[in-house]
């Protein structure tokens, strides 16, 4: 059940760390990822209550870079820069996420680092960035050991790995470290899934879905009244917990038979399932919350008119926010493009929406 993390535990007892002279660095860009069956509700150490299934986006991303030098002085403090500025608020996290890898990654600590971080999206855009944040951190560790150590050099291994440390500072950047359509959680159905590392779905994707956009539109850049991770803990007294974990059981399985068989409509149901049953989960908890605003609905009633109107394989999905995320496929840009920018923009704070689609996964700069 815990076997990644037993071996990682292991492996850390090994490494010998020699000192070594000057400066070395890694950067890495990972991208955001969009989950259409969504991981909500974990227990023990970051591990989901149920399986959930992403696909990687190109144009939301964080690059990452760390500087580490050995470390002369026991004691020196962690420099980091988000957009070239000092930022306490992200510099904490970070502190608690290293805190947490030195069981496996224990050579950090005779490390000075300096890292530094920027989004390819506006910070406060409303749109989370710790999938692709600490995705990048991740890999830049990884990189680091493999440095240091000559391990991981089989791509197999140094993907698994860097996908575990993700898990470990945000569940959903578990999956940002591949491309493509990717499951973190196991399920029977999906080789080789598990609870503490995502893996790509290998199965042959419909020609139909090798190609899918999404327009994120931003309806509000506001910080969330309730973070994801407090969200998570109002799973565990929540009076539809094993409901929701079942229902995310059968809407995996859906999914993947519609991504196999080109299936349209029981891809639209299933998403559009998930989108608003992750909304009903919040505002049916105790305390129940809704971060959905009246730009989020009327959005969602003009994409179903167009979808009718138009024929067009055309759906949504929601995150743990107000913003929508139009999923279609790539063939039909321009008519998406066109009806954005004609009916939905409007609904948009300050008319801010990204142009996203599918990605090929993360990219090593250094
Ligand atoms: O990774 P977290 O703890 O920020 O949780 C993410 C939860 C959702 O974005 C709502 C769903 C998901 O699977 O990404």
């Amino acid at each position: 059940m815990v076997r990644f993390t037993n071996k990682y535990k292991q492996e850390a007892k090994k490494f010998e760390m020699k000192p070594f002279s000057g400066a070395r660095k890694t950067s890495w860009r990972s991208p955001s990822n969009i989950a259409l069956v969504k991981y909500w509700g974990k227990h023990g150490i970051q591990l989901p209550q149920n399986p959930s299934l992403s696909f990687a986006l190109k144009n939301s991303f964080t690059e990452t870079s760390v500087s580490y030098s050995f470390k002369k002085l026991e004691k020196t403090e962690l420099e980091f820069l988000f957009e070239g500025k000092p930022n306490i608020t992200f510099k904490n996290r970070i502190n608690k996420v290293l805190a947490v890898y030195s069981e496996y990654l224990p050579f950090l600590q005779k490390l000075n680092l300096e890292i530094e971080s920027k989004n390819s999206f506006p910070h406060s855009s409303g749109i989370a960035s710790s999938a692709s944040a600490m995705s990048a951190l991740a890999l830049c560790l990884v990189s680091i050991e493999k440095d240091l150590f000559g391990t991981l050099n089989e791509k197999k291994y140094f993907f698994q790995k860097a996908s575990f440390l993700a898990r470990l500072g945000s569940g959903s950047a578990a999956r940002s470290v591949f491309p493509g359509f990717v499951v973190w959680g196991e399920d029977k159905k999906v080789k080789s899934s598990s609870d503490e590392i995502a893996v790509t779905l290998q199965t042959k994707i419909h020609d139909k879905f090798q190609k899918l956009n999404d327009a994120i539109l931003i309806t509000s850049s506001a910080k969330k009244q309730v973070s994801s991770s407090q969200g998570h803990d109002l799973m565990i007294q929540h009076p539809f917990a094993e409901a929701r974990y079942e229902q995310a059981g059968k809407n995996l399985k859906k999914l993947i038979q519609s991504l196999e068989k080109g299936d349209e409509e029981k891809l639209i149901e299933v998403l559009e399932n998930e989108a608003l049953s992750l909304h009903s989960l919040m505002m049916s908890s105790n305390p129940g919350f809704t971060l959905l605003n009246s730009s989020t609905w009327q959005i969602i009633e003009k994409v179903k008119q167009f979808r009718i109107a138009k024929n067009l394989m055309l759906t949504f999905t929601l995150d743990a926010g107000p913003n929508v995320h139009l999923i279609y496929k790539a063939k039909d840009k321009a008519e998406i493009t066109t009806f954005v920018a004609s009916e939905l923009v409007q609904f948009c704070e300050n008319g801010y929406w990204i142009d996203d689609q599918m990605g090929s996964g993360p990219e090593k700069l250094i």
